[in-house]
C-alpha cells in the first residue's frame, strides 16, 4: 500500500505539509530540575498553559483494548502527590479497559507553548470519599447525564437520551448525595513523566522523569 497523492479528496499529503507549526517560538522555560517531584513541574507547566491555551486541563488517555490500543480525550480532575486524576463510567470502554489492564498514558499538548506532557503508569480506583466529591462537584445536568448515559452503548433513539437523562436529573435533583455506583475516580500514578518543549529553530528539549522509588525519580535529558 502507498501513501499520498491526489486522490477525489484533493492532495492531503501536501495540504497536511502546509500547515504551519508553533515550534520555534515559544519562550523557553526553565529545565525541570531533578530536586522538584514531576507533579510539581507539571502543576507549574499548567499554571503557565492557563489563560494562554484553551482548556489546559484536557488532555488524551491512552488505553490497552486486548491486544490493541484505544484513546480518548478527557478532563483531568487532580493532580497530586500520587498521580493524575480523572473521571468516567466503570462500564465505559475505558473502564472495562482498564479494569483488564491497568497500564495508560496521558497525553497533554498546549500548542501556544509548543509543549507536551506524556504521562505513563498504572491506574489505581480512587476511594469513596474522592469518587463521591469527584460526582457531586459536577452541575445537575452533568450529574445526569453521567448518571443516565450507557456511555458509548448504540443510541438507536435520540429520544431515549432526553427521557433517561430527565429521570436521572430528577433522582439528582431529589437526592443531591447520590452518586451511581458505576461512576469511578482513577489516578494514573505515574512510573515516567516527559516534559517536551520546542525550542528555537527546530530544536526540541525533552526531559524524563523515571521512577526509582516510591518518592525518587531520576531525570534524564532525551534525544528530541
Ligand atoms: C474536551 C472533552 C472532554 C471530555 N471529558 C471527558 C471526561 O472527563 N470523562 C469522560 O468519560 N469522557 C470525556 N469526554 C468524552 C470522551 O472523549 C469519550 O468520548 C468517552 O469518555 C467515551 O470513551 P470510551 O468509549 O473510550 O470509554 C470528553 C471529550 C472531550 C472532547
Amino acid at each position: 500500500m502507498t501513501a499520498g497523492g491526489s486522490s477525489e479528496l484533493g492532495d492531503i499529503r501536501a495540504w497536511l505539509r502546509s500547515f504551519a507549526m508553533s515550534g520555534g517560538t515559544p519562550p523557553v522555560g526553565e529545565a525541570p530540575q531533578p530536586t522538584a517531584a514531576p507533579h510539581e513541574v507539571f502543576v507549574a507547566w499548567l499554571r503557565q498553559a492557563a489563560g494562554v491555551v484553551a482548556e489546559p486541563h484536557v488532555g488524551v488517555l491512552s488505553t490497552v483494548d486486548g491486544d490493541a490500543a484505544d484513546g480518548r480525550v478527557l478532563i483531568l480532575r487532580d493532580v497530586d502527590a500520587r498521580g493524575w486524576w480523572f473521571s468516567s463510567s466503570a462500564l465505559s470502554p475505558k473502564g472495562v479497559q482498564l479494569s483488564a489492564n491497568s497500564h495508560a498514558a496521558l497525553t497533554f499538548y498546549w500548542r501556544e507553548q509548543a509543549r507536551q506532557v506524556r504521562v505513563r503508569g498504572n491506574v489505581v480506583i480512587g476511594d469513596a470519599a474522592t469518587t463521591s466529591r469527584d460526582f457531586i462537584d459536577r452541575s445537575p445536568y452533568a450529574r445526569a447525564v453521567a448518571a443516565a448515559s450507557p456511555q458509548s452503548a448504540t443510541l438507536t433513539d435520540p429520544a431515549d437520551y432526553d427521557s433517561a437523562v430527565a429521570d436521572a436529573l430528577k433522582k439528582v435533583e431529589s437526592e443531591p448525595d447520590w452518586v451511581p455506583e458505576h461512576w469511578r475516580c482513577w489516578c494514573l500514578e505515574p512510573d515516567t513523566v516527559e516534559f517536551w518543549q520546542s525550542g528555537a529553530s527546530g530544536r526540541h528539549l525533552r526531559w524524563q522523569y523515571r521512577r526509582e522509588g516510591t518518592d525518587s525519580w531520576r531525570l534524564t535529558t532525551l534525544w528530541p
